[in-house]
């Protein structure tokens, strides 16, 4: 997001910045973007710095203050792209997403990426990451995220145990 952020500004667009992370300590990046002179919002799941609650429940509220954007560009995990996908469609916003679909060759040969946008099969790799949000299958591309999640959790447990990494 930051280098995003940072071209924009560049090109005198006005940006309002939204980092949501799920306590104050997690909070990245703050001072870097508020140098760039564009208004940075804080949501915490917690409340312990800024907004409490969502990145969509933060947006939806400064849509319904009246206050407009040409595109909305969200970066971070899926399960959030996927809600501010559904929320901006209902305000017809455009949204750029960038997807973190597992790799594995970065070619666009072994498929590991493999995303559906528009109904189309995509390749995050070479294709994206960056996509139109409102046509990426976020259902299908969380269920694809997910497919080692017991292979890391076990690695996980592994490497807290021994001292073989
Ligand atoms: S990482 Fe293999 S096709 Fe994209």
């Amino acid at each position: 997001m930051y280098p995003q952020v940072k071209y924009l500004r560049e090109k005198g667009v006005e940006c309002d910045v939204i980092i949501g992370a799920r306590n104050k300590d997690l909070v990245i990046l703050r001072d870097e973007l508020e140098v760039l002179g564009c208004r940075v919002y804080i949501t915490t799941d917690d409340g312990s710095l800024g907004f409490k609650g969502r990145v969509t429940d933060l947006i939806k509220k400064l849509l319904e203050e009246g206050n407009k954007y040409d595109e909305v560009v969200a970066i971070g995990p899926m399960i959030m792209m996927k809600f501010v996908c559904l929320l901006t469609k209902e305000y017809n916003i455009k949204t750029t997403v960038s997807l973190n679909s597992i790799m594995v060759d970065g070619t666009g040969m072994c498929g590991a990426c493999r995303v559906t946008v528009g109904g189309e099969t995509k390749f995050t790799c070479t294709d994206g990451p960056e996509f139109n949000g409102h046509l990426v299958d976020f259902d299908e591309a969380i269920n694809r995220q997910n497919m080692f999640r017991d292979e890391e959790v076990r690695r996980l447990h592994h490497s807290k145990e021994c001292s073989c990494f």
